[in-house]
This record gives C-alpha cells, sequence and structure tokens, in this order.
C-alpha cells in the first residue's frame, strides 16, 4: 500500500472514493458537511457503523472519538468497505488540528491492520484492491505544520503495522508447515534481507552444549526438532541494550498431560511470543532506534511419544536449578526458564519475554488484555503506557509472596505448577521469575499474550486469527523510551 500527505484540499485530491469519519456526537448535532447523504443513508452513527454511498463513491465510517484507536477501528472499517467496490485508491482527512501526527499514525496503522488478509489455504482468493491512499492536510491550519513529521509519522506507522501483520503470519501459518525449523530459516530469511540484522540458530546439538534440560525436554517427544533463534540488531553507538525472549511452541498438545480436543485446536498460536520478538526486532531495526536490540526464540513442538517428557520427571535447567514436573502442558516457562537465561548472558539494560503462557491470564484480563507482570513499577508501567498508545490492551497483574509459596517441590527447587488452581497467571510468571537473576530482577518484564494474540470471534482492526499481539505494544515503548532520552516534545511523537 501506497501513502501520499497533500498539502491540498480533500476536494481537489483525485481519487476513487473518499473516506469520511463521522464522529457519532457530531451526528447527533447535525453540523457536519454530508448530513442530508447521512439521512437518506440511515446512518445512526452507531459503533462501528459503516455507509456506501454510490452518489458521491463515498465511504462513513462512525467513530466514537478522534482517539487514536477509534480512528484505527475506523478506518479498518473503511478499509474492508472498499473491498466489495474494487477501488483502487482513496482519499482521507486528516481530522484534526491539535495532533496531526499521532492522527496520521493512526489512520496508517487503522489502514494496514485492517487491510490484512490471510488466504494463504483459500482455492478462491480475494485480494485488496486499494493500494493508494492520499491524506488531505486540509483540515490543519496551525502556522508550525510541519508534513515532515507527518510523513515521518506515516513511515514509522507503516512499519509497525506491516511487522504486525507479518506476525500474524507466521502464526495463522498451519502447524505441519511452521516447524521450529521453518520459523528458522523464517528468521534467517529476514535477517537475510534487512541488512542490519543477524541471526544465529542453535539445533538440537547446541541446546545440548548448552545444557538447556528443560527446553530439550519439552521438545522430545516431537519428530520435529527444536531450534534456538538469536537475532541481533547493533547499531553503532547504542545506548542500551534489549533483549526480547519469545515462546515459540509451533504447536502445543500438552504433551502426555494431553489438551482435550476443544482446547488444543488453535494451539498454533502457542508460536505467538516468537512471532512477536521476531517482529520486534524487524521493526527496530527498520526505524534504524539506537538501540541494540536483541531477540531469542526458543522454537520446539510439544508433543505425545514414547520419549515424552512426563509428570514426576525432574528437569536440570540450563541454570542448574532442578524442576518437577507435574504437568507437561506448562511447558512454555520451561522453554522460557532456559531461553531467558541464555538471555541473561547478554548482560541486558532491559529484558522482556513475550508468551501465550496461561490459560489462566485469559481468564484474569478477558480475551482482549495481555497481562504485564514483573518486579519493577515503573517498568510495568511505562510497558502499559505504552501499549496503550499502540492499540493494545493491557494490565498489571501484581506479584505477590504468598503465591511464590505454591511453586514449592518436594523433590526438586521448584515445581512447574502451582499447587493451587487460582492466580495461574501469577504462579507461572513467578515461575519464571525463579529464573532470573537478582541483578536483573528489576530490568525484566513478562508479557502473558495469550487473550489476544489469537482472535476467534473479530473485535475492532482485528480479524479472525492472529493478531500480532506484543508488537505494536513492544515497538511503542521502544520508541517512547527513546523520545524519553532525547526529550522529544510529545505532539512531534
Ligand atoms: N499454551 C498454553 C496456554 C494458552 C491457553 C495459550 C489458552 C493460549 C490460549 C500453555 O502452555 C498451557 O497449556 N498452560 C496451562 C498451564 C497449566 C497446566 C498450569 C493452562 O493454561 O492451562
Ligand atoms: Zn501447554
Ligand atoms: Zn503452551
Amino acid at each position: 500500500m501506497n501513502f501520499k500527505v497533500l498539502d491540498k484540499k480533500i476536494d481537489d485530491i483525485q481519487a476513487d472514493c473518499t473516506i469520511v469519519l463521522v464522529l457519532n456526537k457530531d451526528l447527533k448535532h447535525r453540523w457536519i458537511k454530508d448530513s442530508k447523504i447521512l439521512k437518506k443513508l440511515g446512518f445512526k452513527g452507531e459503533n462501528d457503523e459503516i455507509a456506501f454511498s454510490p452518489e458521491n463513491d463515498t465511504i462513513y465510517a462512525s467513530s466514537d472519538s478522534f482517539e487514536s484507536d477509534d480512528i484505527r477501528c475506523a478506518v479498518s472499517n473503511a478499509v474492508q468497505c472498499t473491498k466489495k467496490y474494487n477501488y483502487k485508491s482513496a482519499k482521507i482527512g486528516l481530522y484534526t488540528k491539535k495532533s496531526p501526527t499521532a492522527n496520521a499514525r493512526a489512520l496508517v496503522e487503522g489502514i494496514v491492520l485492517g487491510a490484512y488478509t490471510f488466504d494463504k489455504y483459500k482455492s478462491k482468493k480475494e485480494p485488496l484492491t486499494l493500494k493508494n491512499i492520499k491524506i488531505s492536510t486540509e483540515d490543519y491550519s496551525d502556522k508550525s505544520f510541519n508534513s515532515d513529521s507527518i510523513k515521518n509519522a506515516i513511515d514509522e506507522a507503516i512499519i509497525i503495522a506491516e511487522a504486525t501483520n507479518s506476525a500474524k503470519d507466521i502464526v495463522n501459518t498451519a502447524p505441519k508447515e511452521m516447524t521450529p525449523k521453518k520459523l528458522a530459516a523464517f528468521a534467517k530469511n529476514m535477517a537475510k534481507e534487512i541488512e542490519s540484522l543477524n541471526c544465529f540458530i542453535g539445533d538440537e546439538n547446541f541446546l545440548e552444549k548448552e545444557k538447556m534440560g528443560a527446553f530439550l525436554a519439552v521438545s522430545r517427544a516431537s519428530s520435529e526438532k527444536p531450534r534456538l533463534i538469536h537475532l541481533s540488531y547493533k547499531p553503532k553507538d547504542a545506548k542500551k541494550r534489549f533483549v526480547f525472549v519469545g515462546k515459540g511452541l509451533t504447536y502445543d498438545s500438552g504433551g502426555l498431560s494431553l489438551k482435550p480436543s476443544e482446547h488444543m485446536v488453535t494451539m498454533k498460536s502457542d508460536k505467538s511470543g516468537a512471532a512477536a520478538a521476531i517482529n520486534i526486532i524487524r521493526a527496530a531495526a527498520l526505524l534504524k532506534l539506537p538501540f541494540e536490540v536483541h531477540s531469542i526464540i526458543g522454537a520446539a513442538e510439544n508433543m505425545i511419544g514414547g520419549n515424552a517428557y512426563k509428570p514426576d520427571d525432574v528437569l536440570i535447567a540450563r541454570n542448574k536449578k532442578s524442576i518437577e514436573v507435574r504437568n507437561t502442558d506448562a511447558e512454555g516457562r520451561l522453554v522460557l526458564a532456559d531461553c531467558l537465561d541464555f538471555a541473561q548472558d547478554l548482560k541486558p539494560d532491559f529484558l522482556v519475554d513475550l508468551a501465550t503462557l496461561t490459560g489462566a491470564c485469559v481468564v484474569a484480563l478477558g480475551e482482549y488484555t495481555s497481562g504485564i507482570m514483573g518486579n519493577s513499577e515503573e517498568l510495568k508501567n511505562s510497558m502499559q503506557l505504552s501499549s496503550a498508545k499502540s492499540g493494545e490492551l493491557a494490565g498489571v497483574l501484581p506479584f505477590n509472596k504468598y503465591l511464590r509459596k505454591l511453586l514449592k517441590s518436594s523433590v526438586a527447587d521448584i515445581s512447574n505448577i502451582a499447587s493451587s488452581r487460582y492466580g495461574g497467571a501469577l504462579t507461572a510468571g513467578i515461575f519464571l521469575d525463579n529464573f532470573i537473576k537478582d541483578e536483573y530482577k528489576e530490568h525484566w518484564l513478562h508479557l502473558d499474550i495469550a487473550g489476544p494474540a489469537y482472535v476467534e470471534k473479530p473485535w475492532g482492526y482485528n480479524q479472525y486469527g492472529a493478531s500480532g499481539a506484543g508488537v505494536r505494544m513492544c515497538t511503542y515503548w521502544l520508541k517512547d523510551f527513546y523520545y524519553k532520552e532525547n526529550s522529544v516534545h510529545k505532539e512531534d511523537k
């Protein structure tokens, strides 16, 4: 998709169709320009309402406000609507005098995210015809108007939304195709295409050499061998080092603690943390952020078989801690325990893991919201703030010392499940905390993206299937960190 910013009135711009956002509250006051047409179309301004007017080739999309996420939703709905009419170009206004860059960002993100389709397995493809979007700045009259900052915001928005869509592609791909080996090939390929990225792949022998006993045990029953993927981006004079760790279970059958069949479908999405980590570093590199960024992915399949790891097994993790296995379906934390230990060897300033770790997180926060956990209030809050800006929903879940005790094992240093079924998202997070060294405790965040990672009932601008959860939240967080460091004025973000 092509975006152009034009310092022209919208009526003076040539395009096949016009997208008009209608503020619901304005509709009540009836002052908007096309109110007669809207009346004729029976447009009520209800949530997510879309109306198409053939007489002026205009798509009207209702929006509750001009807050960024309402804009993303409205334009995404409008883009879906253009599909039916085969329009190739569309024009749209910026809708603000106050925050043109934020609006430009939201418009572009909403359009790129809304345009996503995954039709790889469909015989009949219905590709989006819309290719050119022309953005008019006509309603912006402030003297300090800076079209460069708008253009820059648009370029950034394209990178971030495309990285999100790329994560969706990884997750949506069927498990027989996106195996650990293929995921590694995907990462390697990406690093070939983006010059500033490097990629190291560790196979099962590497994991043996690294004594990653927990990670190896999870992968053992699968005929698909595990891979550790290490992507790195090291710009000159990098100011900080960020390490992202992604859970890359290309399939989670539950292992011997087998999942019931209705819970097993959609478990191709257990690689969502990996898909996010791969695409956060892609976005960071394309945005040319002045930070060193690493992504470590533990890719494996959790399967059953004669050599499967078992409940009652005791595993020795890379950091030498012994783990009693009481449930083979709590496998993500085992893979992450070893990957987090590996990641700390890189001496990160900030360490963030992303994982579809627990069903309990979905119970706690609902299916739209990710859980943020960790030991630093400041860090958790910073992620929550950036997440809100990015349009991803995230809530902080607080650790406590009583939950910590629930992971005690009678036979090993720690059990892989808690003795209580309550607070499962937190006990999983606390399990991971046991693999974080003291010096990194305050620098670590755990993001449980189990709720929003996979969409079974479309919502907002998220179609059926993967949502790319984690990509926007973490990329905005990195960007916000950069702006904070450089104290760039809020309006210019
Ligand atoms: N991959 C699942 C968690 C999950 C559930 C992700 C639903 C997405 C949607 C994870 O490996 C798992 O099975 N966790 C168990 C933990 C339990 C055995 C302590 C769970 O949540 O039931
Ligand atoms: Zn599991
Ligand atoms: Zn899992």
